[in-house]
């Protein structure tokens, strides 16, 4: 935190050591420390020359350690990529001219949205900010495909390449390799949410839709029998439904696995090139739970879009809007059925907490509290997330009900 930094900073300068080279410094290190400590303060006014320079060079040297441990802190792809997108730092060129402040502007973005995970809200911020910032909003028509042909994607591929740059293209699909057809890779971006609240939502959702009102799903899916709708969801859990066994509950990593046919199969394959693809193409994938946070890191990552999103966010105007969401109706299911979703859930769930501690790491690194740092085992399906709704769906995939959220917006 910036409290922490500043605290470090004062203690950076008479008393370097421990933070440069930690292993160094033992037991008598330490009782020096806390005699150097209080000299510098008392002389400070009648600092030398010489005083002066080992204090800048102690400052230099920690400054220097600290930035070498930082960016050996995490896995090498994430901070090549951030290296990237935030220019080369000062650790190689220290000596040399002032860095570039200036980030690369990336003008092919792709939010590849992940169903009932915060995206509508996001979409809905992405209108105003393409408005203001006047970048090119490009959304499909198409909101239940989220797997595609080898033609489809080729032809879908070349339809984005084409859009006027700088653009942001969204839809739910599942991640699209650009370079694969001779494209350049855009910059992906990404929110995901603890996978049993996911779970949950979808289920509610599909049955009873939110708080826009009871007519509201009978719109949705008008053909659901209601032996259906009104399903038990611990029955469903636990009489293995289709919609609560796998291949059903492996939902989330196919987005960012890919369009390979494996990627839809519920094992280590698609999980560790889900990882892979994470590290090697997405700038961030945020935590739905985090969201304040994300918006936060989006706008400092991808000023050029982002800029200003978390006062409009904030905004009580639009605040109200957040509210879109409460799934009614929603029932918690037994102890027993959630343990039992969560088992079924693992690779999911081990993708979550992968994506959750990069997620961190980089919040870190930001300068960003942890708010959610315990990472526990168990499902957080207790905890009310900040946003409950989101795509409706028919059948497994997912549809955007893009015309109400023009019409919210028009309001
Ligand atoms: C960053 O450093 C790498 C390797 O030293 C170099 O290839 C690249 O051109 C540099 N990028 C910038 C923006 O200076
Ligand atoms: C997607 O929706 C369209 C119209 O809403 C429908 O014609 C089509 O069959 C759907 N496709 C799938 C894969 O569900
Ligand atoms: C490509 O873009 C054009 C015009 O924007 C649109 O009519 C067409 O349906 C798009 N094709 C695909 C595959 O998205
Ligand atoms: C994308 O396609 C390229 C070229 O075929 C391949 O080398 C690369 O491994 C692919 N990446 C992913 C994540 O599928
Ligand atoms: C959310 O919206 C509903 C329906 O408009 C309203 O009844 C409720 O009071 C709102 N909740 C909050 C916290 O604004």
């Amino acid at each position: 935190s910036k409290k922490e930094a500043a605290a470090h900073f004062g203690a950076g300068c008479p008393e370097p050591r421990p933070h440069v080279a930690p292993a160094s410094s033992g037991g008598p290190a330490h009782g020096m420390g806390w005699r150097r400590r209080r000299r510098p303060f008392s002389l400070l006014p009648f600092l030398s020359l010489r005083d002066y320079g080992f204090c800048m060079a102690a400052l230099l040297l920690f400054c220097l350690g600290s930035l070498f441990y930082q960016l050996n802190g995490g896995p090498p792809h994430f901070l090549l990529d951030l290296r990237h997108y935030l220019g080369n730092s000062t650790y190689l060129d220290d000596h040399g001219p002032a860095p570039c402040k200036v980030l690369p502007f990336p003008s092919q973005v792709v939010y590849n949205r992940v169903g009932k995970c915060g995206s509508r809200t996001v979409v809905l911020l992405l209108r105003i900010l393409s408005e203001r910032h006047g970048f090119n909003l490009v959304t499909s028509d198409i909101h239940n495909k989220t797997r595609l042909t080898k033609n489809e994607q080729m032809e879908l591929i070349k339809n984005i390449s084409t859009a006027e740059q700088p653009y942001l293209f969204t839809r739910h699909v599942h991640f699209l390799n650009f370079s694969r057809f001779g494209g350049d890779q855009p910059v992906y971006i990404n929110i995901i949410r603890d996978p049993i609240n996911r779970f949950l939502s979808n289920y509610f959702f599909r049955r009873f839709g939110d708080w826009r009102g009871e007519q509201n799903h009978m719109i949705r899916t008008p053909n659901m029998r209601q032996e259906e709708r009104y399903l038990d969801i611990n029955v469903c859990i636990l009489e293995n439904y289709p919609e609560c066994s796998n291949p059903r509950l492996f939902y989330i990593i196919p987005y960012f696995c890919g369009q390979h046919p494996k990627c839809r199969e519920p094992g280590e394959w698609a999980l560790e090139r889900a990882k892979m693809n994470v590290n090697e193409n997405f700038l961030l994938v945020g935590i739905l739970e985090e969201l304040e946070d994300v918006l936060l890191l989006l706008e400092r990552f991808l000023p050029h879009y982002f800029k200003d999103v978390v006062s409009i966010y904030k905004n009580p105007e639009h605040r109200k809007l957040g509210n879109l969401t409460v799934t009614v109706k929603k029932t918690v299911p037994s102890t027993e059925s959630i343990q039992i979703l969560y088992q079924r859930m693992r690779y999911e769930y081990e993708f979550y907490y992968y994506v959750k501690e990069q997620f961190h790491l980089l919040k870190r690194k930001f300068g960003l509290r942890s708010s959610n740092g315990n990472s526990s085992p168990r499902p957080e399906f207790a905890i009310p997330s900040p946003l409950e709704t989101e795509e409706p769906v028919t059948e497994d995939e997912e549809q955007d009900d893009e015309k109400w959220l023009e019409d919210i917006y028009k309001r």
